[in-house]
């Protein structure tokens, strides 16, 4: 299989630069300041590398996705997967160091998601960078996939303001987690069933809307009435306050939708889209703005390909407004939402700055956690 069947590389980040600024070229890793990490991720279905100076400033950022093959079979194919990470890995790099303008001996250190995501296709980063850290004698760096996201802040904002909460929402996960200071997480609750972007992605299949489902849904939901139907939302009990679950949501849509062809009655898509999303949108946000208040947030941050979501971006802003006016809300660019390399590398920096490196026996761990 050959690049072009794969979707073409595309752009991401906020700011590239493919010439710098005169004072080439770099001595060495670190000697004028500058500390340049190559960031790997395979951990899903994007593959990507970026380089990053210094843990913000993204030099290049590139991310090819599968989802048009993986599209036909309506979900990601593991397999499928890492032969495409395969494939497409080391041009990615190639071209990564290119837009970034420098080469691969003047990188400070290579970064790569280890966990948590699909063995396979984790393996094909985590090799990647063991074969690189070996062959130009840099710093290996293991990168938590979550914490990579929760962190995706910190390429677009500056001043970060702690104690913070963080809602990572994408396709493989749902976790709240509270941040009181700059490097420590604490997980408050996380999803019992489907994270929330997994329910999109199956409410959009039973509508016929092809994968990735969220950003589908999200379209079609603009045009439709959030309060047309009352589908269930899981707050759980007092104890699991800060715990998710979507398979009930999830199940409510399918039985509408099966009762309402049963009855040979329409099914207004619009309506039913606005209404579902209505549904997630509204647990997410009330269970983060509960969160934000018991910690006493000075900040909340938003991450994983559901953070894209218009609704979910908006209620949250309304909601913090109103119960916690002066809280900051923060959410990174669509492109730094979803899986990509720039976050690995960023997220890298203070393990790089606190010589935390990873051995060369670095193994993919598919259940990580935070
Ligand atoms: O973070 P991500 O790229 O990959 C994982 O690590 O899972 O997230 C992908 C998920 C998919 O489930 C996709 O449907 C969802 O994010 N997503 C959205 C939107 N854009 C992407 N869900 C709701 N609304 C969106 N606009
Ligand atoms: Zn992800």
């Amino acid at each position: 299989m050959g690049r072009d069947k794969c979707s073409p590389y595309r752009r991401a980040g906020v700011e590239t630069c493919p010439v710098r600024d005169g004072t080439l070229p770099l001595q060495g890793p670190g000697r004028d300041g500058r500390v340049l990490i190559l960031g790997l991720e395979t951990s899903c279905d994007e593959t990507a590398a970026a380089v990053v100076e210094n843990g913000r400033r993204i030099l290049s950022n590139l991310v090819s996705s599968q989802v048009e093959i993986h599209a036909r079979f309506g979900g990601v194919v593991p397999e499928i997967a890492s032969r495409c990470h395969l494939e497409l890995i080391n041009s990615l790099i190639e071209q990564a160091l290119q837009e970034a303008g420098f080469s691969m001996s003047q990188l400070s250190a290579i970064a790569v998601s280890y966990g948590p995501g699909l063995v396979g296709a984790l393996l094909v980063g985590v090799s990647t960078a063991k074969a690189l850290s070996y062959a130009i004698r840099r710093p290996l760096i293991a990168v938590n996939h979550l914490e990579a996201h929760l962190y995706s802040n910190l390429l677009t904002v500056t001043d970060i303001k702690f104690p913070a909460v963080g809602l990572l929402v994408s396709g493989g996960h749902t976790s709240l987690v509270s941040i009181p200071q700059p490097g420590k997480i604490t997980l408050l609750g996380q999803t019992r069933d489907d994270a929330a972007g997994e329910a999109f992605d199956k409410v959009a299949r039973v509508l016929g809307l092809g994968y990735p489902g969220g950003p589908a849904i999200d379209t079609l939901a603009a045009g439709g009435e959030p309060a047309a139907i009352e589908f269930p939302r899981a707050y759980l009990g007092a104890e699991s306050r800060f715990d998710f679950s979507f398979s009930g949501v999830k199940s409510a849509v399918i039985n509408y939708i099966h009762n309402r062809k049963q009855r040979q009655e329409p099914v207004n898509l619009q309506d039913l889209a606005a209404s579902f999303q209505a549904a997630v949108v509204e647990v997410l946000v009330e269970k983060t703005v509960l969160a934000a208040r018991e910690k006493e947030a000075a900040t909340v941050l938003l991450e994983g390909g559901v953070a894209a979501n218009s609704a979910l971006r908006r209620e949250m802003g309304r909601r913090l407004r109103e119960e916690r006016p002066g809280i900051a809300l923060y959410y990174p660019p669509p492109e730094l939402c979803t899986d990509n390399a720039a976050m690995v590398a960023a997220v890298a920096y203070p393990q790089f700055l606190a010589q935390s490196f990873a051995p060369l026996s670095l193994n993919a761990i598919p259940y990580l956690e935070l």
